[in-house]
């Protein structure tokens, strides 16, 4: 199935790893739908790696873990759907996943049909033990195909990490969003380093998400077997990195516990404003603007929305404080006669209109996010 927006939800993998349950999927649920971000628009619940018996039943088929989930995964996802949420689930492209459960290599379109008639909306698909006589864009074509046909919309998410050159064929495959980096970490070195890998070569693939890998916000260095929680960041780095996430488009998947969020983070993944920018239907790729008067390691992301305004994220990777400016000009606007009308999309205010120049000390590590809107002067 296609998606108009990149998808927004919660994912199990980042805190939890293989220790997941249908407690935990059910009391996520109930959290998202009272805490806000269901409203704010995260509506996928999704079970990643280690759902799964160790090996198919024998009829072939996948089986759940009679353990985590008693009562089975159609149980499940009735229980997210009836909270007026979407049910995901996580396989693989090869024939084992990457924790090592059985993947669906060469039973694509029983596993799609499966997925099917337990209610699954979404489904993310890793990029482990893949046998030699397929590419990866054959592996993935198998499984679009098969879900094309299963009978159900099923977002198929495909998590390749950026390899193969996966921007060139991956919208030929049927996925609404492809990772585009390795594995995220709850450290400002990984933010660093995946949105530093993504600036540079941003493109906006027909009908495909660039997915930058789930959100860290809220980790606090809490879960993931240690290694995924390293060492957690700052609220001032959880809001730059939701920022980027958000003026690259990239799918919204919390990782973090949302029964136990605290009240800084879940502001950051509520913001009305710069999920807005995320969602916004123009889909239209943003750009990198490096304005030579500015500090090294500061840059804006500019994204052309779809009411005609231009969505500004300023962004600071130093570890002091530094001012960024941008021209208007290098947006687009004439030199005569025009100026911006700006908005603070982080702290919801207006900043009346500004002329030539938009200008913000930014401090370390942090982000500012701004809507301009073209005004006569
Ligand atoms: C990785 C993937 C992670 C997670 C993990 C599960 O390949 O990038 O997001 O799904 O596998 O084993």
């Amino acid at each position: 199935m296609k998606e108009i927006t990149p998808p927004m939800g919660w994912n199990s993998w980042n805190t939890f790893t293989d220790k997941i349950d249908e407690k935990l999927v059910i009391e996520t649920a109930d959290a998202l739908s009272h805490n806000g971000l269901a409203e704010a628009g995260y509506k996928y619940v999704i079970i990643d790696d280690c759902w799964a018996e160790k090996e198919r039943d024998k009829n072939g088929m996948l089986a759940a873990d009679k353990q985590k989930f008693p009562h089975g995964m159609k149980y499940v996802a009735d229980y997210v759907h009836s909270k007026g949420l979407k049910f995901g689930m996580y396989s693989c492209c090869g024939t084992r996943t990457c924790a090592n459960y059985p993947g669906s290599f060469g039973h694509e379109w029983e596993d799609a049909k499966q997925f099917a008639s337990w209610g699954v909306d979404y489904l993310k698909y890793d990029n482990c033990f893949k046998p030699n006589c397929a590419d990866d864009p054959l592996l993935y074509r198998r499984m679009g195909l098969a879900l094309a046909n299963c009978g159900r919309d099923i977002v198929f998410a495909a998590c390749q990490w950026g390899t193969e050159n996966v921007s060139d064929w991956i919208s030929t495959t049927g996925a609404a969003t492809y990772r585009s980096t390795g594995d995220i970490k709850d450290c400002w070195s990984s933010v660093l380093g995946i949105a530093n890998s993504q600036i540079e070569a941003l493109s906006a693939t027909p009908n495909c998400f660039n997915d930058m890998d789930m959100l860290v916000v809220g980790m606090h260095g809490n879960g993931g077997n240690g290694y995924i929680a390293a060492g957690g960041s700052t609220d001032t780095e959880y809001e730059t990195h939701f920022a980027l996430w958000a003026m690259m488009a990239s799918p919204l998947i919390i990782g973090a516990d949302v029964r136990h969020l605290d009240e800084v983070s879940r502001c950051i993944l509520t913001n009305s404003e710069v999920i807005a920018i995320d969602q916004d239907e123009g889909r239209y790729a943003p750009y990198v603007l490096r304005c030579a008067s500015n500090l090294h390691n500061t840059f804006t992301l500019v994204r052309l929305l779809s009411d005609g305004s231009a969505a500004l994220g300023m962004f600071n990777f130093n570890d002091t404080a530094a001012l960024v400016s941008v021209n208007f000009f290098d947006v687009g606007l004439s030199v005569r006669g025009m100026s911006m009308r700006v908005r603070d999309a982080l702290h919801h205010e207006d900043l009346g209109v500004r002329r030539e120049l938009l200008s913000a000390t930014i401090e370390p590590h942090g982000s500012a996010v701004y809507r301009c809107t073209a005004v006569n002067d």
